[in-house]
């Protein structure tokens, strides 16, 4: 096996493009950093020094609420300069392919990449050609790539489990919903499982789960009821329809009869468990609004955490 296009020859890691083979020590060492960058949110003065002079350039290539304005409040609380680049506006539509468009922007010395592409395997295709063009002081993060992964989602779904439930070596984790097309739902299970999560569980129709979903590590339930039986966190997906090819579902009221979350459901899982959702939520679809606003929902906390996480990614992987 070669080596983890993301670590650098002294295993430090250099780019982020997914959770899967990435070492619970560089995982840990993640959250541990995002840590102290939590209360710097929380001052009157929300800067650090870590990246000042540092040009990141967003590249969003597919829409974003949560992670394009949660990686600028990041980069900027780094005191980096940041660039979003107006995709839509850009050269891409004139015909001007990535790569030609990652050199025009290395040639005005750019330091970082945050990529979210619908392709899965653009920011692996990015950091290949950094890599095959000795540009290695530049440096790419996975903002979510097609169906593949979204490891900062991750980390920061990882650090908000560990805030409320401190060890994952005790824990169950039910993931409900579309996980056959869930980027979210991958980056997760690769992380739960690498810290020791003993029991990872996907719920979900047969038409909702990938065919080798076991290889990943976890079990796998159809009925809802029985999944959430005695788990601590409940993390709830969207239906993602964009990348549906063809009917998966009878219909998203008939969806959110079986698979929905609502309050009755959610009482056989523990008195103490967490409801998470990356976002955006679908209300009424895949979760009630009652439970997605309820005392046991830390949906928003999970959002103020990317930023804290986001600037450990940052500053980790310029650090190295
Ligand atoms: N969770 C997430 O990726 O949300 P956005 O699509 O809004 O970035």
């Amino acid at each position: 096996m070669g080596r983890n296009p993301q670590l650098n020859a002294e295993g430090k890691l250099t780019h982020l493009l997914t959770l899967e083979g990435l070492p619970a020590e560089v995982i840990t060492g993640i959250l541990d950093t995002a840590d102290p960058f939590v209360s710097v949110g929380e001052r009157e003065v929300k800067k650090v020094p870590l990246l000042r002079g540092k040009a990141i350039f967003n590249l969003f290539f597919e829409n974003s609420t949560r992670t394009r304005t949660t990686f600028e409040i990041a980069a900027k609380r780094l005191s980096a300069d940041v660039i979003n680049l107006n995709i839509g506006a850009s050269s891409t539509s004139k015909g001007e392919t990535l790569l030609d468009t990652i050199d025009n922007l290395c040639a005005m010395n750019a330091d970082m990449f945050v990529v979210r592409h619908s392709e899965s395997g653009a920011p692996h295709l990015i950091a290949a050609h950094l890599a095959a063009t000795g540009r290695t002081d530049v440096h790419v993060v996975n903002a979510g790539d097609g169906r593949h992964a979204h490891p900062s989602q991750g980390l920061l779904d990882l650090y908000t489990i560990r805030h409320y439930k401190r060890d994952f070596r005790d824990l169950s984790v039910a993931i409900v919903g579309d996980v056959l097309h869930s980027r979210v739902a991958r980056s997760l299970i690769h992380g739960l499982t690498t810290l020791g999560a003993p029991d990872v569980r996907v719920i979900a129709p047969a038409t909702l789960l990938p065919a080798a979903v076991g290889a990943l590590g976890v079990r796998a339930f159809h009925d809802m009821r029985a999944g959430l039986a005695g788990c601590d966190v409940v993390v709830m997906l969207r239906l993602q329809s964009e990348r549906m090819k063809g009917a998966l579902l009878p219909s998203p009221g008939e969806f959110f009869k079986h698979y929905g979350l609502t309050a009755d459901k959610l009482a056989l899982a523990k008195p103490d468990a967490i409801v998470m959702h990356p976002g955006p939520m679908n209300r009424g679809v895949e979760i009630d609004s009652a439970v997605a606003d309820g005392e046991r929902s830390v949906i928003l906390p999970q959002v103020t955490f990317g930023i804290a996480v986001r600037m450990a990614v940052m500053s980790t992987i310029a650090g190295n």
